[in-house]
């Protein structure tokens, strides 16, 4: 899994940081109130090039010698112990997508890519970006065609050449499978089971392809509840123009915004052949 590059309820630790240890995310509203088990921060360094300008007194150097500092595990967020939603952007990489990821970026918010194969193919490098900076990239398949509707061969071309491009570009074959429309049956959900992915489909649909408004989408991602999975495009620039006061808001009423692993709390091959709608709604 590539995520929890920014979970919500973490401390920032890091090696350049060791004489200040840890400081708490800041922005996250869920940050100062998580019951998130914390590691504690490793000892301060006994070799600061600060000491000797701090006091005018030159002390000799401690005798042991500095261990080198071992990486910070990556903390993850328990979505059993606070309030968690994802959101889930389909249909890219797009004109906007780089854009989307600026503001990702701004606001500290990991989010879910279903990208079609083909944008995938002729835009690897924004899908290696998504990756690089955390996010979670899943499959939406070749041409977007309606899967119930496919030959087993044409059914198979959409989901291998996807993971081919996906993978093309530097991410991990897909554990996730968001079938075009939700048009699934057991045809469709064999298929991704015996790729060993499981079916992300979601339970708050912004529509907003269709009411291509910053406003009506941003009410409608507000109506999520805790461990909903939130449907987005970024395609819209609507939608982009709308990601930031969504985030803001969301945090405004706790919750912390999470990839859909995250939110599953395992990687979504652990749930193959499944639909999920969100955290709690599995079948
Ligand atoms: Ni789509």
């Amino acid at each position: 899994m590539q995520l929890a590059k920014y979970p919500g309820a973490i401390l920032v630790c890091g090696a350049l940081l060791l004489t200040a240890g840890c400081t708490p995310a800041t922005n996250d509203s869920s940050a100062t109130s998580s019951p998130t088990p914390v590691e504690s921060s490793p000892p301060a360094s006994t070799t600061s090039p600060n000491d000797a300008l701090s006091g005018g007194v030159i002390e000799t150097p401690a005798p042991t010698p500095t261990p080198t500092p071992t990486p910070e595990p990556t903390p993850t967020v328990d979505c059993t112990l606070v309030s968690c939603v994802a959101l889930t952007f389909d249909d890219g990489p797009g004109p906007y997508t780089n854009q989307l990821l600026d503001e990702l970026a701004e606001k500290k918010t990991p989010a879910t890519f279903f990208v079609l194969g083909a944008k995938a193919q002729t835009s690897p490098d924004i899908v290696a970006r998504e990756v690089n900076e955390g996010h979670a990239v899943g499959s939406h398949t070749w041409n977007h065609y309606q899967l119930t509707k496919l030959t087993p061969d044409a059914l198979a071309s959409e989901l291998d050449n996807t993971t081919r491009a996906i993978t093309a570009a530097g991410a991990s074959a897909p554990t996730m499978v968001r079938p075009p429309y939700g048009a699934k049956n057991s045809e469709v959900m064999e298929a991704i089971k015996a790729r060993g992915a499981a079916g992300i489909f979601w339970d708050i649909d912004s529509e907003d392809w269709k009411n291509k408004s910053t406003a009506i989408t941003t009410a409608r991602a507000l109506e999520a509840q805790p461990g909903d999975i939130i449907l987005m495009h970024d395609i819209h620039p609507s939608t982009v123009q709308a990601v930031p006061g969504i985030i803001d808001q969301l945090r405004a009423k706790g919750y912390t915004l999470v990839t859909v692993p995250e939110l599953l709390g395992k990687d979504p091959s652990e749930l193959a052949g499944m639909q999920v709608y969100s955290q709690t709604q599995i079948r």
